[in-house]
């Protein structure tokens, strides 16, 4: 593990490029097993999950390759029944090849994937949905049996919550149930739910509704290969506008979608950052301290979870009482201890956090204990006065294509080194 040692109160100034976004590419990597044809997919992030599930795809005979920002997945003779758990237990993503498998290959067995510290991550949706579409699913010794029993002509599926991974489970199974017509309702709305759509129709699925929560998919025989663009990272966007919020900073972020972050740019402008958007290219100024708001997180396209803990870091630190309920995942607070730490006035009052903002926070040792904690740990250590040093650091290279780089090309005084208890592998970047 390494450790991200920081030294804040430096307003960013200058441009960074958003990466390819990591909640697109990985469901649709874990879909190339449904063609026996090769794809191309450009603008892929170089992040640690991207390369686990290159992995798994090598575990189920496919042969990947991948180089400056293109990735190659060659097809090869499947092999359903090894998926390594330890590939699985580390990133829960990995589970929706579950559903592409067995529907090419009539079989699969894949690990059941762990609850990770921003909550329970159950998958009853993605098994009974499967279960749905004909699939026998029966759990032992951690791992789900997937054996295809029986085709039925219709299947109407409405998920209990507009969960992104059962929604990309269940589509990415539906769309090669041969001449069996499938609907699936609350069907998530992520942008990177839409571009699994999107990517599946360009492969030869037949999807109907794409972008509205009712998906109509009738199953296609054989699906071929092709060559597909992955969206920019909203949540990288997102964090960096925030890291020039936070240090009073003007940055230029540039290839952001904007259509895919409205409720972002609402929220940073209703706290008094200064946005324009022209051509892909995001000029956020903020010359002075945010201003405090409420924020309820929903499902898109609400103010995303996934930005929930970064927007409590900026909340420590704008004027007045601050209001940050997750309606996604209710207990996703393993930052507010660490962030008390540097001296942030937080507390959680019926699973809401409450925040009173301070005008500086205060440079101490702290510890990530996921990909979003650890960004916002990252922004916290940025605007703190004196030293921070983000212990387990390694999370944020599973979701920020090049950090160190970015960060430090718009000023900001970083390092990554080997973790304090030493079993680091030397620094990165
Ligand atoms: C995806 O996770 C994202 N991961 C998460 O991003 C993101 O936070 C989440 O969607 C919500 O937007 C990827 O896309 C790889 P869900 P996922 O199924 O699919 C409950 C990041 O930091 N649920 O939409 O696992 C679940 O417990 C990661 O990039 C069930 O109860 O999220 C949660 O409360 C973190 N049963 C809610 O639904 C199920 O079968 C939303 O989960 C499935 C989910």
């Amino acid at each position: 593990m390494h450790d991200m040692r920081i030294i804040g109160g430096k307003p960013l100034e200058g441009k960074i490029r958003v990466a390819g976004a990591k909640n697109a590419v990985l469901p649709i990597l874990a879909a190339t097993v449904l063609t026996d044809e090769p794809v191309v997919l450009r603008n892929v992030p170089n992040l640690f999950d991207v390369r686990t599930m290159l992995e798994i795809l090598e575990s189920v005979g496919y042969r990947c390759a991948f180089q400056n920002g293109q990735v190659t997945v060659q097809p090869g003779t499947l092999n359903t029944k090894n998926i390594p758990y330890q590939a699985v237990r580390k990133m829960r993503a990995s589970f929706n090849i579950l559903g592409p498998l067995a529907v090419r290959a009539n079989e699969a067995d894949v690990p059941l994937p762990g609850g990770c510290s921003i909550g329970v991550r159950p998958v009853d949706m993605h098994i009974e949905g499967l279960k749905l579409l004909g699939f026998e699913a029966n759990i032992a010794h951690g791992v789900v049996q997937t054996r295809r029993r029986w085709k039925p002509n219709f299947v109407n599926i409405v998920l209990k919550f507009p969960s992104v991974g059962a929604t990309e489970q269940l589509l990415s199974t539906a769309v090669l149930m041969n001449n069996i017509n499938v609907v699936i309702n609350n069907a998530a709305l992520e942008p990177e739910v839409q571009e699994l759509a999107l990517f599946l129709q360009a492969m030869g699925a037949s999807i109907e509704g794409i972008g509205t929560s009712t998906l109509r998919v009738q199953g296609v025989e054989k699906m071929h290969g092709v060559e597909y663009e992955i969206i920019p990272d909203r949540m990288e966007a997102g964090t960096y506008m925030m890291a020039a919020m936070v240090t009073s900073g003007e940055l230029e972020i540039h290839g952001i979608r904007a259509d895919h972050n409205e409720s972002l740019l609402q929220k940073m402008r209703s706290i008094g950052s200064e946005v324009e958007i022209e051509n892909g290219i995001a000029l956020v100024r903020c010359r002075s301290r945010p201003r405090s708001s409420e924020t309820f997180v929903q499902v898109y396209p609400g103010f995303p979870t996934d930005m929930q803990p970064q927007m409590t870091a900026v909340a420590a630190v704008s004027k007045g009482f601050s209001f940050i309920s997750d309606s996604v995942f209710k207990t996703r607070h393993m930052h507010v201890p660490e962030l008390q730490r540097m001296g942030a006035k937080i507390h959680i009052e019926n699973g809401s956090i409450i925040v009173e903002g301070i005008p500086q926070l205060s440079g101490a040792p702290v510890r990530a204990t996921d990909l979003r904690c650890a960004a916002a740990l990252i922004l916290a250590g940025l605007n703190a006065d004196g030293e921070t040093v983000v212990q387990e650091v390694d999370h944020v290279f599973r979701g920020y294509d090049q950090i160190l780089e970015k960060l430090r090309s718009v000023g900001a005084e970083v390092e990554v080194v080997p973790s304090t208890n030493g079993n680091g592998k030397g620094p990165i970047g």
